[in-house]
């Protein structure tokens, strides 16, 4: 036995004593504890308050990029470095799959893509990526604004009569308006009705959430679907959701038209009256995946894409609404760019400002904070800057903490202000980082900034060969929605911004809302924006 966190240093009373404290074959089972990181010790309150991956931001600072963390009966060595983060995502993916994860969304999306066993998982995507194809992307813009019109009509009669709002729920609503129309052509109107099947998918939301924070995984003990009341209502909502899936899925099929992947991607969209992926995975020819797998598909994707584009939006807003000199630059590209139009993709590409607030969201509340990995064969990581080559043995639970990555300040400088004209200023911190490539403007490939350009310092969409799918599809989404929102109006806290709060389970959403009184801007720019906007086209934006 090693002492912890220094390989090679005989074990002291002490170490023994917290060991036995822990349970030795818990922690390390026969093994001796090989691993060489630090055991993050001592209490830290956010662990069990509903906001772990701050606490796990607590330890990253004490303990380094690599350490080890007992959460209940289980052990996750946590990483914060991101040459080793590359291996474990990118250079050695091969060797891990999701694990822990997989046990919690199991039961919810089958063998969707996030869950997904490795063997699974190379099928669909296959099928699955060609389905976010150029000219649906697009098509797709025109949809984002339909739904955003919607909430701006909302606005706009909560402005009239000043009266406020729980803006997160309503970024929710419209999310789910947007994934459900898009995945599989079904109007949910969440903005402006309720229905079952609506509050039916929220019910499976949260139980997803408290799943992902709770140790033990009760849902697996015997009869607890009979006899647990909160199980039983999961699985009666999920049998709602369900049996809605099942349906627009026999419908697709008794209207399939079969087509050649060429023809799908060359469709015009335009005279296309269901532009849904259902209709794209169905009519795709030689798919001929079983509905049960299709099912699976739907549901991930519509799990995947809806909280966290709410979240995005959440916490864009409540940044914005505190930063008045960024919110008059924002309105000013706005006003410039778009009036009171509703934005086209070349709008967007117009709007480098409002692009880069979007990341910049993505940046500080990374959805989801942390990714999970379990170990499929032992091997060492890189090094990076923790100082030791952390040995991983087969079956070996990670976490990889987005947050600590995005809130490093020898990454990010002011890693804590919202700053989106960061992206315009290159960074690099070889004394920190020797291994690190920097954070270079000139490599900003698409339209957001992303791991390729931040060299692995910026994942809000994870990394490697299990990139988000839907990546492109959410930031145009936050960025239609959060330019519509600019234009029109202004927002008033109800109380003060720190009683927002943080809570977390698969996204970060705030604790009591994000309460705002909207107010309505004047259509045309005010002086102050004017003026920036001169300012702005003067560099050149
Ligand atoms: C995977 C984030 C929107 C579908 C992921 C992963 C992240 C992520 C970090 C990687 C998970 C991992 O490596 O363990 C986000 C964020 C979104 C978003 C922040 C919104 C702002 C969407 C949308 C869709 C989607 C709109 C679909 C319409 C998926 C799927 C995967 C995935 C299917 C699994 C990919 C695979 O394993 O091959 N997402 N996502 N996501 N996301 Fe997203």
């Amino acid at each position: 036995i090693m002492k912890r966190g220094e390989p090679g240093t005989p074990i002291q009373f002490g170490d023994v004593a917290h060991v036995l404290r822990k349970n030795i074959e818990q922690i390390y089972g026969d093994e001796p504890s090989v691993d060489g990181a630090p055991l993050a010790e001592g209490e830290v309150s956010s662990m069990t308050d509903g906001t772990a991956f701050l606490g796990l931001y607590q330890y990253f600072k004490k303990y380094g990029p690599v350490y080890k963390l007992l959460f209940g009966p289980k052990s996750f060595i946590v990483l914060s470095d991101p040459t080793i983060i590359k291996h474990v995502l990118k250079t050695n993916n091969v060797a891990y799959d999701k694990g822990l994860l997989a046990e919690i969304l199991e039961p919810i999306m089958g063998k969707g893509l996030i869950p997904a066993d490795n063997e699974t998982w190379k099928v669909r995507r296959r099928a699955i990526v060609p389905a976010f194809h150029q000219q649906w992307l697009e098509h797709m813009v025109s949809l984002f604004g339909e739904c955003s019109d919607v909430l701006m009509r909302k606005l706009e009669g909560l402005a009239a009569s000043k009266t406020d709002v729980d803006m997160e729920n309503l970024f929710c609503s419209v999310s789910l308006d947007i994934i459900g129309k898009a995945v599989f052509n079904y109007p949910f109107d969440s903005v402006t009705k309720e229905s079952p099947v609506i509050q039916a998918v929220y019910s499976v939301l949260k139980e997803a959430e408290h799943r992902s924070v709770t140790p033990l995984p009760y849902w697996n003990l015997p009869l607890a679907n009979i006899f647990v009341p909160r199980l039983r209502k999961f699985k009666a909502d999920l049998k709602i959701i369900n049996d809605v899936l099942d349906e627009l899925i026999e419908k697709a099929r008794i209207s399939r038209v079969e087509s050649d992947l060429e023809d799908l991607e060359r469709r015009n969209y335009e005279n296309v009256g269901d532009a849904s992926l259902l209709r794209f995975l169905v009519d795709l020819r030689g798919e001929d995946t079983s509905n049960k797998q299709l099912r699976d598909d739907l549901m991930t994707m519509l799990i995947a894409g809806h909280e966290t584009t709410a979240a995005v939006l959440t916490w864009a807003l409540f940044e914005i609404s505190q930063k008045p000199d960024v919110r008059s630059k924002l309105q000013a590209e706005v006003d410039r760019v778009l009036g009171d139009r509703i934005p086209t993709l070349e709008d967007i590409k117009a709007m480098q400002l409002v692009r880069f607030s979007v990341a910049e969201s993505l940046r500080m509340y990374p959805e989801p904070p942390l990714l999970i990995r379990r170990a499929l064969e032992d091997h060492s990581l890189p090094k990076g800057t923790a100082g030791f080559e952390a040995r991983i043995i087969r079956g070996c639970d990670i976490f990889i903490s987005i947050y600590n990555l995005h809130r490093d300040p020898d990454l990010w400088p002011n890693p804590n202000s919202f700053d989106p004209e960061r992206y315009l200023r290159p960074f690099i911190n070889k004394e920190k980082y020797p291994e690190w490539a920097g954070f270079d403007p000139a490599q900003v490939t698409g339209l957001y900034p992303n791991e390729i350009a931040s060299d692995f310092a910026m994942l809000p969409f994870g990394g490697g060969a299990r990139k988000c799918v839907g990546d492109q599809f959410a930031t145009l989404e936050a960025t239609v929605t959060l330019a519509m929102l600019l234009r029109r109006f202004d927002f008033d806290f109800v109380g003060k911004p720190e009683d927002v709060g943080m809570f977390t389970g698969a996204t970060i959403h705030t604790r009591n809302g994000l309460r705002m009184t909207p107010r309505r801007r004047t259509p045309s720019p005010s002086p102050v924006a004017a003026a920036v906007d001169r300012e702005l086209q003067g560099l050149g934006a």
